[in-house]
């Protein structure tokens, strides 16, 4: 699976640079062409819009530049093995190459959920598969302070907050620990390193572990993560008015019309990332063990945004999830329990969900009764959300490995 992933990303070679990333360095907002109505297709329109950037992160080139050093950089990892790109690798969407269901963070400890894409994630209301995080700002410290994942601990002294949705304590591998090891990066005589890096991004001219902080980490990631446009895919060619895009794929536009039509899956999936933004029991059934799960009685099971709101209502739902560059990938759902599209579809949507009596089921989950046909319809359409300059594109590149 893994050699497939890589071997199909270097197809294009690195030239194709991303216009939406220039652009993006120059303003405050990334105004893209703008949402643009689609008379043909209301529910997904032809370009992505606008990406609300927060008024104290103005996007610059050098924030990008050092979000993303600290982005590939293993040293945010208590033991020095993990990056935020160990999970999310640009060559397949930024989701994690190894496909594993859950994925393993510092120390070989495995999490209890599925690693998403990042895929025009700046566009994102919510962020994680319950929805706890209102910011890319705010969420960049989550992995950094997740016993899990990097597993750095929150310090004793004022230098960084303890927010109760951080999955990480008070210990000796607080932030002091973490910026010394960052500033041991920049000694490294092959490697631009992190004084350079924070003072022209930030404009302190004293970089030690006083000038570093929590909050020029968590704000260079985001300004990053915002760069990671995806508009290129065979289907934007296709609802962008193409003659040609579809042409030679009739199983494609069948597929797009059954999503749109007789399935619909655009019920949810909809917008220009194919998400409304909201959380849903998609029928999927009872998942695995989750670590946040607070609320007394619920057996151990993953319950999604409940663990946020509390509310029985919102038990075992999930975020939909985008569907760009989704064939890239697998596996598949909050726990990664299915391991291709046509499972996704043959195994879950087309009989009315894997578990059609699991509590808060949505309504729009019905028995679809699809055909075989028309099941390889809809995945080779979900195929040509592919973006390929999108997981090429150089600015993505792992700075280190110059
Ligand atoms: C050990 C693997 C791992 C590491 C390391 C990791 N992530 Fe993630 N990431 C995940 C998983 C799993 C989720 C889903 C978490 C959830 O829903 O609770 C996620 C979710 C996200 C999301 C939200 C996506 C969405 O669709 O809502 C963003 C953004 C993100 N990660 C960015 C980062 C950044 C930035 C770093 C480094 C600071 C990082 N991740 C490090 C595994 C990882
Ligand atoms: C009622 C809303 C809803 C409808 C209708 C719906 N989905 Fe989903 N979809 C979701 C939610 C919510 C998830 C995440 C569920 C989870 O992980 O627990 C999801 C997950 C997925 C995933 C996994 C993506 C990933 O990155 O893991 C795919 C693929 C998918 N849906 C395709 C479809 C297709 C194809 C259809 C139509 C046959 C469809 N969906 C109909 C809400 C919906």
């Amino acid at each position: 699976m893994n050699n497939h992933r890589i071997s199909s990303s270097r197809f294009l070679g690195a030239v194709i640079i991303s216009l939406f990333f220039l652009a993006s360095c120059k303003q405050d907002q990334l105004t893209g062409p703008g949402t643009t109505s689609n008379p043909g297709n209301p529910q997904i329109p032809k370009s992505p819009g606008t990406i609300m950037i927060p008024a104290d992160n103005l996007m610059t080139p050098e924030k990008v530049e050092l979000g993303r050093h600290l982005f590939f950089d293993k040293e945010l990892s208590v033991d020095g093995s993990t990056a935020c790109a160990t999970c999310h690798d640009p060559s397949i969407g930024f989701a994690d190459l190894r496909g594993q269901a859950t994925s393993m963070g510092f120390a070989q400890r495995m999490g209890t959920r599925n690693a998403p894409s990042l895929a025009n994630i700046a566009y994102n209301t919510f962020l994680t598969w319950d929805g706890r995080f209102p910011s890319l700002e705010k969420h960049a410290a989550g992995p950094i302070f997740n016993s899990l994942e990097m597993g750095n601990n929150f310090s004793t002294t004022q230098r960084d907050t303890t927010p109760s949705d951080y999955n990480s304590g008070p210990g000796p591998f607080d932030t002091n620990f973490l910026f010394k090891r960052l500033i041991g990066h920049t000694q490294d005589p092959q490697q631009k390193g992190y004084a350079d890096l924070f003072v022209a991004a930030w404009g302190s001219s004293e970089i030690s572990v006083k000038g570093v902080s929590m909050d020029h980490i968590q704000k260079s990631i985001a300004c990053f993560e915002r760069t990671f446009i995806s508009t290129q895919s065979m289907f934007d060619q296709y609802n962008n008015g193409s003659a040609t895009a579809y042409k030679n794929n009739a199983p494609a536009l069948q597929g797009f019309q059954l999503f749109t039509g007789k399935a619909n899956c655009v019920s949810c999936h909809n917008g220009y990332n194919f998400t409304d933004q909201q959380f849903h029991n998609n029928g999927i059934g009872v998942g695995p063990n989750n670590i946040f799960d607070t609320v007394g009685g619920t057996g151990g099971t993953d319950i999604g945004r409940m663990s946020i709101t509390k509310k029985q209502e919102d038990r075992y739902k999930f975020k939909t999830p985008s569907l760009r560059n989704v064939a890239l990938t697998a596996p598949y759902m909050h726990d990664g329990r299915y391991s291709s599209l046509a499972d996704v579809i043959n195994k879950n949507y087309n009989h009315g969900g894997n578990d059609p009596n699991v509590v808060n089921k949505d309504p729009n989950i019905k028995a679809l009764n699809l055909t075989p046909d028309e099941v390889t319809a809809i995945v080779e359409f979900l195929k040509t959300l592919n973006d390929p300059a999108f997981t090429v594109n150089p600015n993505f590149a792992n700075p280190w490995l110059k």
